[in-house]
């Protein structure tokens, strides 16, 4: 079975370098990604899939059965926003949307989706059940994953995998990791009211701006003291506002910031514990102050069985030398744990990276660029892992 999806992969190589490169010249932002949907519910169909478009606002859905069905469906994911980034890679087919770009490799991620659906639709008849493909929207904006959810996407899921692509790692290779992969990401507002006075008699006011420095001081001071080190805290104050004039004492300033976080239980103390240091800091100097928490996307927690799924599958496609344990989670955030809120599942990350490049410019950068050898990677190991999901577990 695997000489036959590589070959199968092999022979859609050319076809699918195509597809990515259309899709990178003609990228969309979070939440418009019409085109986008369009022509990958084009691909699907013409691939003979059952497709539902409109899933998730703008999201596309993609299914296909197995000759048998024990009842189980694998979601497989796959994200197709872009970035408002301007895009100077200079390649020829680079963005041709001015101030928007593939810089987060989700072209290739939907390459990749749509590839393993092209091999599994030749091999159906070896599945032992359903294989739903889902292309959300607005992953960048943490907020596809949920679209999608309330659609039922998952509601019949038994298990969903996904990629992302990893410019630090050579293209050929595949990273695995077990539990943790992304952190939770939530946002954090912090209101502190003083009054306002002369900047010349600071005893007759209360100076928000100085104790918002408080405030920020202490919450990086108690991170280090009151954090268990072994499970990572980080937060970033972004942006500040207040104050009028450079003579006026402030009596108001906005914080803005992100927290993050990998231990579900470490993430669910933290409002107070934030609420507690702003309440101590603003008391002592007889500020008022309000703190709202928002929680954006949890961590995602890539599941064990799964995990061992893909890394098996990419060492038998490939060699072990081309899959790597990755030792460390990312503290960078990831909507797919939405989905496994449903069901379990794991995450792998694509190697993109050109091995004879001393630098390969990170996500996000405006000259990110990927080896598109890559995609046959990624489709070989998914499609394989999908045949084997039905043969091993
Ligand atoms: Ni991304």
């Amino acid at each position: 079975m695997l000489t036959q999806i590589k070959d199968l992969a092999s022979k859609l190589a050319p076809r699918l370098v195509e597809i990515r490169r259309h899709i990178h010249a003609h990228p969309e932002l979070s939440g418009q990604e019409y085109q986008t949907a369009a022509f990958i519910a084009g691909v699907l169909s013409s691939s003979g899939l059952h497709v539902e478009e409109g899933v998730g606002k703008i999201g596309v859905v993609g299914e296909l059965q197995g000759a048998n069905d024990d009842g189980r469906v694998l979601a497989i994911r796959a994200d197709m926003d872009a970035l408002p980034i301007q895009e100077r890679s200079g390649l020829e087919y680079a963005s041709r949307i001015s101030g928007v770009m593939h810089a987060c490799g989700h072209d290739i991620h939907t390459t990749v989706g749509l590839g393993t659906a092209m091999v599994l639709s030749q091999i159906g008849s070896e599945l032992g059940g359903k294989v739903k493909f889902l292309f959300q929207p607005a992953e960048e904006i943490a907020q596809g994953a949920s679209w999608m959810v309330n659609d039922g996407v998952m509601n019949n899921v038994s298990a969903i995998l996904g990629l992302h692509v990893f410019p630090s790692i050579p293209a050929g290779t595949i990273g695995i990791r077990y539990g943790a992969l992304t952190a939770a990401a939530d946002d954090l507002e912090i209101l502190i009211f003083g009054e306002s006075g002369h900047g010349a008699r600071p005893h007759e006011a209360i100076d928000a701006i100085w104790i918002a420095a408080q405030v920020i001081t202490s919450l990086q001071q108690a991170i280090s003291r009151t954090q268990n080190p072994l499970r990572p805290v980080v937060l970033s104050i972004g942006k500040i506002n207040g104050g009028r004039a450079p003579n006026v004492i402030a009596d108001q300033v906005q914080l803005l910031g992100t927290v993050r976080s990998l231990h579900p239980e470490t993430r669910t103390q933290l409002p107070n514990w934030i609420e507690n240091i702003v309440a101590n800091v603003c008391n002592s100097y007889g500020a008022k102050y309000q703190v709202n928490y928002q929680q954006g996307v949890p961590s995602v927690q890539n599941d064990y069985t799964l995990t061992q799924l893909l890394q098996l599958s990419a060492e038998e496609a490939w060699t072990s030398d081309r899959v790597q344990i990755l030792p460390e989670p990312s503290l960078g955030a990831e909507d797919f744990s939405v989905y496994l809120d449903y069901a379990p599942g794991s995450m792998f990350r694509l190697g993109v990276g050109y091995k004879d490049r001393i630098i390969n410019h990170p996500l996000h950068h405006p000259q990110f660029e990927v080896d598109e050898s890559a995609i046959i990677t990624g489709v070989v190991t998914l499609a394989y892992a999908a045949y084997k999901y039905w043969h091993t577990i």
